[in-house]
């Protein structure tokens, strides 16, 4: 199996799964924290990142997931690039389609909790890394999604970043509550 990538908190391979181009995602084990506590831990992400997958392909277009297994998720490997990728190379024809998906998975309940450009992947886009996720209506849930990504886009694609959060919020068209509490909570980190 080849390592792809190496987190924090996982290792990924590319490897075939029946035949099928597959990424594996493997929780690690973190030597500082009880052992019992981090197993329960990473097996709930691991299967609370499967059940999101499955549960936003309705409003988003995300991996198939193939197998899962204790700490370890199989899943439909995705060929292409990354949205970082693609900004950094000033690539930005993506951003209002992020911006519609970002609205329909909201619309449909999900908060994603990482939006990176990491976590997109073109084309799609296809969302991933979604074991921090979970449902909720709260607008002040799908505000801080919106926020937490404005302000990585702010400081990793700062040479685009007026043009693609310009297009995001186009394509997500955040309804009066939304902007309303979005302006409240950069308020709030502004003058703390
Ligand atoms: N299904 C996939 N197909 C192709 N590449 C993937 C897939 N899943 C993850 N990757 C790549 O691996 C990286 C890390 O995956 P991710 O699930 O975001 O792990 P982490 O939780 O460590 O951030 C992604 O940014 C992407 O480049
Ligand atoms: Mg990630």
């Amino acid at each position: 199996m080849k390592l792809i990538y190496r987190g924090a908190e996982a290792e990924l391979y590319e490897h075939e799964f029946l035949g099928l181009p597959t990424v594996i995602k493997k929780r690690l084990e973190k030597a500082y924290k009880q052992p019992q506590l981090d197993k329960a831990l990473r097996l709930k992400r691991t299967k609370s990142e499967a059940r999101m997958l499955e549960r936003a392909r309705g409003a988003v277009r995300t991996p198939h997931v193939l197998d899962i297994e204790s700490d370890t998720i199989v899943m439909e490997r995705i060929e292409g690039s990354t949205a970082k990728e693609e900004f950094a190379e000033g690539n930005v024809e993506s951003a209002k389609g992020i911006g519609e998906a970002i609205k329909r998975m909201h619309d449909k309940g999900i908060v994603h909790n990482d939006l990176t450009t990491s976590n997109i992947l073109l084309p799609g886009p296809r969302f991933i890394d979604f074991g921090l996720s979970k449902m909720s209506p709260a607008v002040e849930d799908k505000a801080t999604d919106l926020i937490v990504f404005k302000k990585m886009l702010a400081s990793t694609h700062y040479k685009v970043f007026d043009q693609v959060w310009g297009k995001v919020i186009e394509g997500y068209a955040p309804s009066k509550a939304i902007a309303m509490k979005m302006s409240a909570i950069e308020k709030r980190v502004k003058y703390r």
